[in-house]
């Protein structure tokens, strides 16, 4: 039968490899238009969780999962033989970096194993993992061709990178554009007709490297935008007199040509901290040295230490020793109202103060239980007005929706707050230390 008559009459089976913040939303979305969903993943616990209906990542609705897993439409497992049981695969797992930010591509080509271990004639894959370009054609294709099957005669290949933005409400997978790229045209229109099931616009490229280069584009774009403003936030620190959120909120008054980004810690996640130094990494392979993205990943990552100078000067203006400071940390996620932790510039400015001989460090986040910095193990505290004065110093360096921030000042001695999230506290504002205040 033809994919155009499974996807017809809703028999294609669908399965998407690695269940996380990508591919179980994904899942899910196959699931709830009724395609028969297999979920693969390395980890047992995510397997058996999904088995029991039991959600983990917040942008899947619990009674969606719930519902699909009972209805049958959505099974999980780390058999991947069963593989061969899917007509279309997406490849969802992780593309971290290694300690020295090389890319670590190697989730993808042991996926990669796994579908050619399981490949079958008219199976489409798409890649959805965000890379380098080639990623596609020169480690994915090689895998798979190796079985004797041809991409675009025998099985169809394609990139289609993610663009989810966990805890956004505006924009769903229904409603944000995909792009698209496959190996061949037949690759393409193959891999356009799957996606067609729960997208309602897919933008077509002309190859893989195209759509690759497309997601790391847009998160250059972020990177270097959000390095513009972490500068002229340094700077306003350094002139006194300005206040760089002010500035910000008064130039996204143009209605063309300024898009607002802004200051803050540092940037975390798996995304925009990640993803350019994939390109830069390629780019060497051709002699070529991606300023732009070198300068804004040094200002970026500098952000973590300007927080801590910050804090060093404003506890010595309270006559504390950091040495012997209690610190409040309230926010460990790398960005407000998610749960995600990694490369969260609040770990980083944690690890740093640790270095430091600071080992009185709290956190609270609604979000976070647990915590790992180096080698201790951090619990969540509970937020009451006893915790807030208790400590020499609090950190906001994520801004939560749920936090009073009220209520947080009026507790505290001293707030350093690294993401304007005090904009609206009228009260007691001379124990605020805001970053590119112009006043710190
Ligand atoms: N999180 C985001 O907001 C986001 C947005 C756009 C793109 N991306 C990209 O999507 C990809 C996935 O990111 P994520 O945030 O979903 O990662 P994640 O860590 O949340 O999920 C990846 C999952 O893959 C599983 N896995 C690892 N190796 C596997 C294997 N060989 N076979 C099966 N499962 C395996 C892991 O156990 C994990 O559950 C990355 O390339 C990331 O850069 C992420």
């Amino acid at each position: 039968m033809t994919m155009e008559r499974k996807l017809a009459d809703k028999t294609a089976t669908v399965g998407i490899i690695g269940l996380g913040y990508v591919g179980l939303p994904l899942a899910v979305e196959f699931a709830k238009v009724g395609y028969p969903v297999i979920g693969f993943d390395v980890d047992p616990k995510k397997v058996e969780k999904l088995m029991k209906g039991q959600n983990y990542i917040d942008d899947v609705k619990d009674a969606d999962l719930k519902k699909v897993v009972k209805d049958k439409k959505m099974s999980a497992t780390n058999d991947f033989k069963q593989l061969n049981n899917t007509d279309a695969i997406f490849i969802c797992v992780p593309t971290p970096f290694s300690p020295n930010k090389e890319p670590d591509v190697s989730y993808i080509i042991a996926a990669a194993n796994e579908v050619a271990g399981n490949l079958k004639k008219g199976q489409v894959i798409i890649l959805k993992s965000t890379t380098f370009p080639e990623t596609t054609t020169k480690i994915v294709e090689p895998i798979l061709e190796e079985t004797g099957l041809k991409a675009g005669e025998d099985f169809y290949l394609a990139f289609s990178p993610e663009r989810i933005d966990p805890g956004r409400k505006n924009f769903t997978t229904a409603t944000t554009p995909v792009v698209l790229g496959g190996v061949t045209p037949e690759c393409t229109r193959q891999a356009k007709m799957v996606i067609e099931q729960v997208t309602n616009h897919v933008h077509v490229v002309s190859s893989p490297e195209a759509a690759e280069m497309t997601k790391l584009l847009e998160n250059i774009f972020r990177s270097v935008n959000i390095a513009l403003v972490n500068e002229l936030a340094t700077l306003s620190d350094r002139m006194g007199n300005i206040d760089i959120w002010e500035v910000i909120e008064a130039a996204a008054t143009k209605p063309f040509g300024f898009m607002p980004f802004f200051p803050g810690p540092g940037i975390g996640g798996h995304c925009i901290l990640v993803d350019p130094y994939y390109l830069s990494w390629k780019a060497r392979e051709f002699d070529f040295h991606t300023n732009f993205i070198e300068l804004a990943a040094e200002t970026n990552e500098s952000m973590p230490y300007y927080v801590f100078s910050l804090m060093v000067r404003a506890l010595s203006e309270h006559g504390v020793p950091l040495t012997h400071a209690k610190i409040l940390f309230l926010g460990a996620a790398f960005k407000k109202d998610v749960d995600d932790i990694r490369n969260s510039p609040a770990i980083k400015v944690m690890e740093i103060l640790l270095g430091k001989g600071t080992t009185n460090l709290i956190y609270n986040d609604p979000y976070v239980p647990e915590l790992k910095v180096n080698s201790s193990t951090f619990r969540s505290q509970e937020l009451t007005p006893e915790l807030l004065r208790l400590v020499d110093c609090v950190m906001i360096t994520t801004a939560h929706s749920e936090y009073d921030y009220e209520f947080i000042v009026e507790n505290s001695q001293l707030v350093i707050d690294t993401r304007n999230a005090t904009k609206n506290v009228k009260n007691h504002r001379e124990k605020i230390v805001r970053l590119g205040s112009g006043k710190v």
